[in-house]
């Protein structure tokens, strides 16, 4: 049973650049707080045409291009995404059509800012079982048009940016490399921590969504910044530590980590909590903010073109996101 491997990475970012004091224009903030409590200084925005779908098959195709075979060679899609195209069905269909695979198996999963890494342990499943050769990976968002300016919206609204990663992976040819781990968490007594009332079918009426959810902000994120912090920071640091455990691992051993880009605050103690130097981490939530399940893939995509990431590098991916979820994996390059 071959391991199985991300055999290429792709990501595409809208090209609207959005600064701090650009958000200072949408909602009651300063730049001073937005870079205190949470480090990021820009991100990007797409324009009102965009959709998530749209992002994402730019990602798909650049992957695809970098795996170095046809898109008709993907035998299965799984999509991420908190900002779907439409209420149903799901993002994963409509990329599907766009990316010109009909027939193929296509599966959304719905698991907030550690969906990579449960894609990855799906599709590791089944190329290892040699039900799937290659499976394509889209983790695709457009937050900005999710963000709520009011006052309870705004401690989120600013960590918010757009964009889309894809991971094709396909057995490895090495048996040495390869996905060498994956552990999956999540503790659904948090759910309310982080989440959007509406539409919904659990608000007590017939209608899913009325106009006084509109009104009343409860078509918009809520979260509750410290107890998302706590858990935040905790979720990584363990997610990351049990990897190392599973894997019988060092932290001398790891090349380099990269986290979901949720806050760098968050990251500078996830960082010193598993005691990795900052230099063997990729960082680019200062640029990007946090862009929900897209960060990671992103990141890895950036970090294998500026050589970061290169054949033979041990790396080690953790995420947390809300519902709680929390996700590790290794992968041998
Ligand atoms: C969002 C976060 C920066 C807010 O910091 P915090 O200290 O927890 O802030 P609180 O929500 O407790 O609010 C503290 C004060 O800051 C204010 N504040 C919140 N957001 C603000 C904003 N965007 N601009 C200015 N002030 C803001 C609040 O109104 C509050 O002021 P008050 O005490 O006068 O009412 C912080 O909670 C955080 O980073 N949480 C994790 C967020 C995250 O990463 N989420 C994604 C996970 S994947």
């Amino acid at each position: 049973m071959p391991r199985s491997q991300i055999i290429g990475t792709g990501h595409y970012l809208p090209p609207k650049v959005v600064t701090n004091f650009d958000v200072m224009k949408m909602m009651e903030t300063s730049d001073e707080f937005i870079t205190t409590r949470t480090g990021v200084k820009e991100r990007r925005h797409a324009e009102a045409d965009v959709s998530a779908s749209d992002l994402g098959e730019e990602a798909c195709r650049a992957a695809v291009a970098d795996a170095g075979i046809e898109m008709g060679d993907i035998d299965l899609l799984i999509c991420n995404t908190i900002t779907p195209d439409h209420a149903d069905p799901g993002t994963g269909f409509f990329l599907q059509g766009k990316l010109g695979l009909p027939g193929i198996a296509v599966m959304d999963i719905k698991q907030q800012c550690t969906g990579l890494i449960y894609g990855m342990a799906i599709a590791d499943h089944f190329i290892r079982a040699g039900t799937y050769r290659h499976v394509l990976i889209c983790c695709t968002e457009v937050l900005s048009k999710r963000i709520d300016g009011s006052y309870d919206g705004r401690n989120i609204a600013i960590l918010l940016g757009d964009g889309a990663g894809a991971a094709v992976m396909g057995p490895s040819d090495d048996d040495a490399k390869g996905v060498l781990f994956t552990g999956l968490h999540a503790d659904g007594s948090y759910a309310e921590a982080l989440y959007t009332a509406a539409p919904g079918s659990a608000l007590g009426r017939m209608q899913t969504v009325t106009k006084d959810d509109i009104d009343a902000g409860r078509i918009h994120f809520r979260m509750d910044g410290r107890c998302v912090f706590e858990h935040g920071v905790a979720g990584m640091t363990n997610a990351a530590n049990e990897a190392l455990e599973k894997t019988g691992l060092t932290l001398d051993d790891i090349d380099v980590l990269v986290p979901h880009q949720a806050n760098l605050r968050m990251l500078e103690l996830v960082v010193e909590n598993i005691g990795i130097p900052m230099e063997r981490v990729f960082i680019n939530v200062v640029e990007h903010g946090n862009m929900a399940s897209a960060c990671l893939p992103i990141a890895i995509d950036q970090a294998r073109t500026q050589g970061v990431i290169s054949p033979g590098k041990l790396v080690l991916l953790a995420a947390f996101g809300s519902g709680f979820v929390w996700a590790s994996a290794v992968v041998q390059m």
